[in-house]
């Protein structure tokens, strides 16, 4: 393909919807993944050459090589993601590679995810939808699928930043209490009445619904594994919003099988989409495709924020979701 001196060259590695797409093209001489498949590092370096922006998500490795060889022409990186545990910031900062993320519009999603998650493991969505389906319903029954209410309820959130506060706003609705673990203490204008936690074992030890919704980095890897579970009081719940990395799949899997755990609600898993097949057999685990933002109203915003930072940058100035200079 000739390219159009016109235009910035761009590469999109995965679809966006269609009105930022239609918003990309105009503005971008645009090269795109046509059929979405994720590409490998080496597919992106062969497919993005010579582009100015790479537009990438999470599922797209951007790897020090991946930045280091599109770094001659490369200006910029914008992830259709607020995390950007894929990227190597490090080595864009290094190469003068900035890089713009999509925090703040995708909070609301986000924790609505989170409760259908909360909600689905405590009052056991997966049986229950199983039940009806299967026709293996016989009738009302005062003992049946019997799950635990959340009023009244302790939940800690873990990683209290913009998501982790919708998702503290949505449970106090459901009358919990609130506590939360993070690295500082909050304002307690943010706070709201939430009890902070210094010490993440501390906070384990009250759960009765642990929500994982700190960001995904190699520092917190694992750092939900099996001594840390066998911190929550008996039968709690545990949620994952955040990135599957964090858990300990074999711990967790125990901890549900044997009953130590009440429940789970993930959204997210370690080497998506190849998901432990383990956790298929359990039923008192609510599973979803990594759906926290995806709403068309919240992906829409997203790829306008992409899409309006970028433009920031070109007319000279600084956008707010701008997470590496240049
Ligand atoms: C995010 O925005 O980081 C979500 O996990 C989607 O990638």
């Amino acid at each position: 393909m000739v390219h159009n001196p016109a235009k910035p060259m761009a590469f999109l590695c995965r679809r966006f919807t269609e009105s930022v797409e239609t918003a990309l093209y105009k503005r971008y001489d645009l090269r795109i993944n046509k059929n979405d498949s994720i590409l490998s590092p080496d597919e992106i370096v062969d497919a993005a050459q010579g582009s100015q922006v790479l537009f990438a998500s999470a599922t797209e490795q951007i790897n020090g090589s991946v930045l280091r060889q599109l770094s001659p022409s490369l200006r910029y990186v914008a992830t259709l993601s607020v995390g950007y545990d894929h990227i190597d910031t490090a080595v864009a900062q290094e190469l003068g590679v900035g890089v713009l993320h999509t925090p703040d519009v995708l909070s609301d999603a986000c924790s609505e995810i989170a409760m259908m998650l909360m909600l689905n493991a405590c009052r056991r969505g997966y049986e229950a939808d199983r039940m009806v389906r299967s026709g293996q319903w016989t009738g009302w029954s005062p003992t049946q699928l019997l799950g635990t209410g959340l009023k009244g309820k302790r939940v800690v959130v873990f990683g209290m930043g913009r998501i982790g506060r919708e998702i503290a706003a949505r449970a106090r609705a459901f009358g919990m209490e609130i506590h939360y673990h993070n690295r500082r203490q909050l304002p307690s204008e943010q706070e709201d009445g939430a009890i902070y936690h210094g010490k993440l074992d501390d906070a384990l030890q009250i759960a009765d619904v642990f929500v994982i919704a700190a960001p995904g980095s190699p520092q917190l890897k694992g750092i939900i594994n099996a001594e840390r579970i066998a911190l929550l009081p008996p039968r709690a719940v545990i949620v994952n919003i955040s990135r599957g990395e964090l858990v300990d799949d074999d711990a967790l899997i125990h901890a549900l099988a044997s009953g130590q755990l009440f429940a789970a609600g993930l959204d997210v898993f370690a080497n998506e989409p190849n998901v432990d097949p383990r956790y298929r057999e359990l039923d008192n685990v609510f599973l979803s495709p990594h759906l926290g933002s995806a709403t068309q109203e919240t992906r829409d915003a997203m790829g306008w924020l992409l899409v309006d930072g970028l433009n920031t940058l070109y007319q000279g100035g600084i956008p707010s979701n701008l997470l590496v200079p240049r």
